[in-house]
């Protein structure tokens, strides 16, 4: 189901946004406070903000967004955040794997590539089966659109298709053929995958045996709601004491030896309010800035090596490792 909300004119300049961002939806459900978040669908910057919530059984919001809620109704939304942005540049190509509802981001990305830009998209969309394909309506009137600069590759898992290439998942296999077929030859300006952990990792391991620069590509774990990625739990081995900043505000926190908090849920039961969605390193609405101090970050499958680089790290995935930390949202 395709949620259209309509920001009220006082938030509108909080909610700019670019092709690729996402929104984080809270909601109560039995005294405890849940919150998911959903990539925006729609050309950024429209005067509404579209969002897919594909319905998951047992889904705390994505149930009772099908169900409970009616067109009018008001909803509690964060502001759209997210790294894995694009802005598209004239006279280029550029390449997007996606598979299921990894489509949601790349979309928002392909509207902005025509109707802002005069490059080219080769996308391979991978899904179980034609009615199961999301969002196949906006493609095909893109496509219309577009013809001559959109090329989409659809690959069904499931179902019969004729061509062998096209029958199955997207993998390293079909990903080197894809390569050496038409990627090659077309001096690819920016790879976008986004999908499940598996075709991420085998697109990534083709590209990088083809000797594609990492730098040029970008990738988002997609993660259904409930799904939980493996977690390595630990506790701190120190007392620290961290100070966080937050739209100029400081504020300080502590987390002491044994306890088994990262700095995100020390934080939030220190009442100080850092963003966050799915806690499981896969999104990076958490993602702040490490000034001072080192942490020991558990799992990561959102930032990128350049992110590292810089200083970047994930709180809801971070154990103190000094005894004192210094972290920046701002910067
Ligand atoms: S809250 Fe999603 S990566 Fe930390």
């Amino acid at each position: 189901m395709i949620w259209t909300l309509d920001i009220p004119v006082y938030f509108k300049p909080t909610f700019i946004w670019q092709a690729g961002q996402h929104l984080t939806f809270k909601k109560e459900v039995n005294g405890e406070e849940i919150r998911r978040s959903y990539s925006i669908v729609n050309q950024a910057n429209s005067d509404d903000i579209q969002v897919l919530i594909k319905k998951v059984d047992g889904g705390l919001f994505s149930e009772p967004a099908q169900s409970e809620y009616q067109i009018g109704d008001t909803v509690e939304v964060m502001a759209p955040t997210g790294h894995f942005v694009m802005v598209p540049q004239d006279d280029k190509t550029y390449a997007m794997f996606a598979a299921g509802s990894g489509i949601t981001p790349i979309l928002g990305m392909i509207y902005e590539v025509m109707n802002n830009s005069n490059s080219h998209i080769n996308l391979y969309y991978g899904n179980s089966t034609v009615e199961s394909t999301l969002m196949k309506t906006q493609l095909a009137d893109l496509k219309d659109q577009y013809p001559e600069r959109l090329s989409i590759s659809y690959f069904l898992s499931q179902e019969p298709i004729d061509v062998d290439l096209y029958a199955g998942r997207i993998n390293a296999e079909k990903v080197a053929k894809i390569y050496n077929n038409e990627l090659e030859a077309l001096d690819i300006a920016g790879y976008y995958l986004c999908g499940p952990g598996g075709m991420i990792d085998e697109v990534k391991s083709v590209l990088a045996k083809k000797g594609v620069n990492d730098k040029i590509i970008h990738s988002e774990q997609f993660l259904s709601e409930g799904q939980v990625m493996s977690e390595k739990k630990k506790t701190a081995t120190l007392d620290s004491g961290v100070m966080v900043t937050i739209d100029g505000v400081t504020s300080r926190y502590e987390i002491k030896q044994g306890e088994d908090k990262t700095l995100l849920d020390a934080a939030l039961d220190a009442k100080i309010k850092m963003p966050y969605s799915c806690k499981a390193g896969v999104c990076a609405t958490c993602r702040c800035k490490l000034v001072e101090g080192e942490v020991d970050m558990q799992n990561n499958y959102s930032l990128e090596d350049w992110e590292l680089e810089k200083g970047y790290i994930l709180t809801c995935q971070s154990l103190p490792k000094t005894k004192k930390i210094v972290i920046d949202y701002d910067g």
